[in-house]
């Protein structure tokens, strides 16, 4: 049996592309800080550089560590090849910059990572490629909105803040009928949970810093498509556009946090289950929004396109804005802050941090409450969730009537 041609997901994301006897018997993949590569003659330089000879040259362009994790992550998500990125916001703009030029249409859903609707409004458009974002809950909405001028669509699912889910199949089998190329953004349901290319997208982003590294102590992003949509992204888009590149050292972190991604993602997703069935039953909740609930809406969908529900959960307190303002502020163990995936469970309120780079009107167009709070399930005991997330209800009951 080859190291290579292993079938189960955490072998592969274990033991992918590498073996210890080629590497003085070294358990983990060394890491390579070399920025440049030393030719053996000046014709083997310039056939290299013309691409005529496999080899490393110049660590923007690749770096054995970095290809180490770009294979790995390729074999996890079923694609042929992967790009690392800087971050997640690196791989989505060096994606979209390689996809797309001035004149062309991108059809994107309506909700977005802040930052990511940031650069398709302000970026994108600035240099000419025309945004529309289409209720992608609804394929016969993408029918209405698709011509040949669209170039790209492209979706999150589930969606970052509000949970929607994008039937990855239905969008692609539309998107492909105009030649449109499909982008999935994989950042909340990694490849352990959903592989949008099996289902028939084309790329598949990835912001590494959530669940990927899993220990909130990096930023990095990841890409993966076909052979030849990968070389243009890493030649183009990150070579000479964007310039971000991910360090040998981000690498090393990631394929450690990839090692447990698939066990963390099941404990993620049993204790999230746990939280939000908890959160449904309290009276001072008004919604949760969790693909694991058979309330939320497009819970078959959930069961047909994920393994598992996820670690990510939305929910609105009854008392709106001011009282999850409050509710926050009173919880002691789970932590008030951005980014997500990590062992640590993490609350944040979107209006005013993750997506405040929307006008309120735009929050209101685009399904992003204003009182919407959402919490990253991290891999502590449920009981201690719990029990800091009741004191914190409680307490922020007891101070509207204070
Ligand atoms: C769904 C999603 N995509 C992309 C990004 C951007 O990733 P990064 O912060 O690594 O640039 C984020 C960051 O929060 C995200 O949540």
């Amino acid at each position: 049996m080859s190291r290579t041609t292993l079938s189960g997901f955490s072998s592969r994301a274990i033991h992918h592309g590498y073996d210890p006897a080629e590497n003085q018997g070294a358990l983990t993949p060394p890491m390579h800080l070399a920025s440049t590569f030393a030719f053996e003659s000046a014709e083997q330089g310039g056939a290299i550089f013309a691409g005529e000879e496999q080899g490393y040259f110049y660590s923007r362009i690749g770096n054995p560590t970095v290809d180490l994790l770009e294979q790995r992550l390729a074999v996890l998500e079923g694609a042929e090849a992967g790009v690392a990125a800087a971050s997640g916001m690196g791989a989505i703009t060096a994606v979209m910059w390689s996809l797309l030029e001035a004149g062309d249409e991108i059809v994107t859903d309506k909700t977005l990572y802040g930052c990511t609707f940031a650069f398709f409004r302000h970026g994108l458009a600035k240099f000419g490629v025309k945004v529309t974002h289409v209720d992608l809950t609804d394929p016969s909405a993408l029918e209405a909105a698709m011509h040949q001028g669209v170039k790209v669509v492209y979706f999150e699912t589930p969606a970052n803040p509000n949970m929607r889910l994008v039937d990855i199949a239905a969008i692609s089998e539309v998107a492909h009928r105009y030649d449109a190329q499909v982008v999935v953004d994989n950042t909340y349901a990694t490849p352990a949970l959903t592989r949008p290319i099996e289902l028939g997208a084309d790329i598949v982003v990835h912001s590494a810093t959530k669940y990927l590294g899993g220990h909130g102590d990096l930023v990095g992003g990841l890409v993966a498509g076909s052979a030849e949509t990968m070389q243009k992204v890493r030649l183009e888009g990150l070579k000479d556009m964007t310039g971000a590149v991910m360090s040998p050292f981000t690498a090393t972190l990631i394929m450690r946090g990839l090692k447990t991604l698939a066990l963390r993602m099941e404990r993620h997703s049993k204790t999230a289950m746990e939280v939000a069935l908890w959160l449904e039953a309290q009276s001072q909740v008004a919604a949760v929004h969790y693909p694991g609930l058979e309330s939320f809406g497009q819970h078959a969908l959930a069961n047909r396109q994920m393994a598992l529900p996820g670690g990510m959960i939305a929910f609105d307190l009854a008392g709106g804005y001011d009282q999850g303002i409050r509710f926050m502020n009173r919880l002691e163990m789970i932590i008030r802050a951005v980014s997500l995936g990590d062992a640590e469970t993490l609350i944040q309120h979107p209006a005013s941090m993750t997506h405040s780079t929307y006008t309120p009107e735009e929050r209101a167009e685009h399904g992003i409450g204003e009182g919407l709070l959402r919490l990253s399930v991290g891999l502590e005991e449920a009981e201690d969730i719990f029990a800091d997330l009741e004191q914190a209800l409680v307490a922020s009951e007891l101070s509207i009537a204070a």
